[in-house]
């Protein structure tokens, strides 16, 4: 089982996905069995590791972001099982990868799995403050500790 985390630069919501998830996934006793990785809709910060600030405040909860970022191509969507974004405009240019629908049904929004957080999106913390950072953390943490629920039924 692949997952992949997607957003616009890959340096702050989905590295934070990527380091959140893992951490969980091996706590589960599930890393034999799943793997994950992230990505960003846009090239921008191609090389670059996470944004300082989201390194910052994922270390204050227990998580190291250690990805590098790069940019979504068309192989991811066929590489991955499952792959989920973190905003609307995240999720409509992971559709545009793929014009004829192939692999549409792959493609989700990681709040869906939400369960503390009503929300319709993990929000932008770029250029926000330090709530913002925290926010992003709480979310991602309410989602893929579902995902990981809904995983473990389907895989163990
Ligand atoms: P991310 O945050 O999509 O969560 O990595 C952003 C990173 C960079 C920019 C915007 C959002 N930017 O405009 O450079």
């Amino acid at each position: 089982m692949r997952v992949l985390f997607v957003c616009l630069g890959n340096i702050c919501r989905s590295p934070a996905a990527e380091g959140i998830f893992r951490q969980k996934i091996k706590h589960a006793g599930l890393d034999h069995l799943i793997s994950c990785d992230s990505a960003g809709t846009s090239a921008y910060h191609e090389g670059e590791p996470a944004d300082g600030r989201m390194r910052d405040h994922a270390k204050g909860r227990g998580y190291n972001l250690t990805s590098l970022a790069r940019h979504l191509t068309p192989k991811d969507l066929d590489h991955f099982d499952l792959i989920l974004t973190m905003d609307e405009s995240n999720y409509n240019n992971t559709l545009r990868l793929d014009p004829e629908g192939i692999y549409h049904k792959k493609v989700k929004k990681i709040v869906s799995y939400c369960k503390i957080h009503d929300v319709g999106e993990v929000p932008d913390p770029y250029y926000g403050g330090t709530d913002g950072f925290e926010l992003v953390i709480d979310i991602l943490e309410d989602s893929c500790d579902e995902l990981i629920k809904e995983l473990e039924t389907k895989i163990k």
